[in-house]
């Protein structure tokens, strides 16, 4: 198999891609004290899934296609009362517990197969794109609090947070954010001021908490301070503010643009963790295990 990345400091295997072919290689790095390592299936010579001992045999890919079914339809009708919601708020009206229906059925498709729903929330329409990229990274948002054993009420808020986190584009006009060419400097300042305006939006309601306040605000931040809208460093980012970038620039990469195409999982992770003055590494890792 075609190793793209070992997690670990101190292993010999650390900083390398290479083609695992030999025993002796695979035991030194079960050895070690690697904690994780992202196989690139693409340009790996064997059946990886086949090689990890999971045999796909006839039931599992009959609960995978009930599962495919089943996650289609939740994101459809969560997508309908996001699109609910939003216009709701547009209009002065705001109740969080609007989305509690949405959240569980995020969380439900997140527990039932985290990589099925990240499948799905990748075949978006242009018209429903914002709905759906909310709630692809309010999955994968939901998956990692799940997979860092954050606990269930933060999981929770990620959940939510993640449903939330683009709410400022409400405010943006859609000929902007759909624009297809080139956007001027204005137009740019305008997409790039969402964060803010939707934390100021959020900020007038007190039921919703710092966590969820935090991730609006800081989602487009960086970790060596090139992101906005402050140019906060890492030090200055929560762990939960870096999962929501994580996970926003992931959906993003693996979604199709009028500019390009879908990139694969691995492709997109490879891409983040080859940057990692810009995102967490570690988080970066967690999310491909957590979709493989
Ligand atoms: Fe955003």
């Amino acid at each position: 198999m075609y190793i793209e990345l070992v997690e670990c400091a101190d292993s010999e295997f650390s900083g390398r891609r290479f083609l695992l072919e030999a025993d002796s290689d695979l035991r030194s790095i079960l050895a070690s004290s690697a904690e994780s390592v992202l196989v690139n299936p693409t340009k790996s010579e064997i059946d990886c899934e086949l090689h990890a001992g999971a045999k796909p045999d006839d039931d599992a890919t009959l609960r995978d296609a009930e599962a495919r079914t089943r996650i289609r339809h939740a994101v459809s009708q969560a997508s309908a009362t996001l699109r609910t919601g939003f216009d709701d708020i547009k209009t002065g009206k705001f109740d969080i517990a609007r989305f509690a229906p949405v959240a569980r059925s995020i969380t439900a498709s997140v527990l039932l197969s985290p990589h099925i729903l990240a499948e799905v929330t990748r075949l978006k329409t242009k018209d429903e794109g914002t709905y759906v990229h909310s709630l692809a990274v309010s999955g994968l948002m939901t998956g990692l609090g799940q997979l860092l054993d954050l606990g269930n009420e933060t999981t929770r808020e990620l959940t939510i947070a993640g449903l939330l986190h683009d709410l400022g584009k409400l405010l943006i006009p859609n000929a902007i954010l759909n624009k297809g060419g080139q956007l001027t400097d204005a137009e740019r300042r305008m997409v790039r001021s969402h964060p803010e305006r939707g934390y100021l939006l959020l900020k007038q309601h007190p039921e919703v908490s710092d966590l969820i306040l935090d991730i609006c605000r800081f989602h487009h931040e960086a970790l060596d301070g090139s992101g906005y809208p402050l140019g906060l460093r890492g030090d200055r980012l929560s762990l939960p503010v870096r999962i929501s970038t994580v996970c926003d620039v992931f959906d993003a990469l693996t979604s199709v643009r009028p500019y390009k195409r879908a990139w694969t999982s691995t492709e997109a992770l490879k891409w983040m963790f080859e940057r990692g003055h810009l995102f967490d590494r570690r988080l970066v890792l967690r999310l491909g295990s957590l979709l493989n």
